[in-house]
């Protein structure tokens, strides 16, 4: 019997995360994952990038975290530089399906890693309205949305313009492949998504 808290809760749940399947070979990405290039998040290195310019305006590389000292210097959560677009790689495969299920140019993939025993803090992305993530390795962690709740996933549409975190990264490293959408919001992309029938 469904109450009145269990439909807030799951109106909640439906404004940041949408589950949904795909077929894709995690082994090749996370194969991709490893010759992929890394840099932590955190302020000092997006400072320097940006200064330098290897931070394109636009790139979504930006992020509003809550703890700033955490942020200041962490270094177990981790950025992949532009990943290489070879036609024949897992990557550019989804990047190419999705470009099309949400009919825009480019969805700036990127690998993401969390180290074991690390905690990502709570965050909003920058540019990047929402996202798609693949969870290559690490699926132990749930991803935490403040106020909400706590979600396991496989492959998810994630409201990254509302406040989330990972806790502590369990058993092994965390590795996510994402793809940010920061043509529309979370709820814009969710119905296209669906549209096509995912
Ligand atoms: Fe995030």
């Amino acid at each position: 019997m469904s109450t009145i808290i269990d439909d807030r809760l799951n109106d909640l749940k439906d404004s940041v995360i949408y589950h949904f399947k795909i077929n894709h070979d995690k082994d090749k990405l996370l194969k991709e994952s490893r010759v992929a290039r890394y840099n932590a998040i955190n302020e000092k290195n997006l400072d320097r990038y940006k200064r330098l310019g290897f931070i394109e305006k636009n790139d979504g590389v930006t992020y509003d975290v809550e703890d700033k000292e955490w942020f200041n210097t962490q270094k177990d959560w981790k950025i992949s530089s532009k990943i290489n677009d070879d036609p024949n790689s897992e990557t550019e495969r989804l990047h190419n399906v999705f470009k099309e299920v949400l009919e825009v140019d480019n969805l700036g993939p990127r690998f993401l890693t969390q180290k074991e025993g690390a905690d990502v803090h709570y965050h909003i992305d920058g540019e990047t309205l929402c996202a798609i993530n693949f969870l290559v390795r690490g699926d132990q962690t749930p991803i935490s949305f403040k106020d909400i709740g706590y979600f396991y996933y496989d492959v998810a549409l994630i409201n990254t313009n509302h406040s989330h975190s990972v806790p502590k990264q369990v058993d092994e490293d965390r590795v996510l492949f994402k793809l940010r959408i920061k043509q529309m919001t979370f709820k814009e992309a969710k119905e296209r998504l669906i549209a096509k029938n995912f």
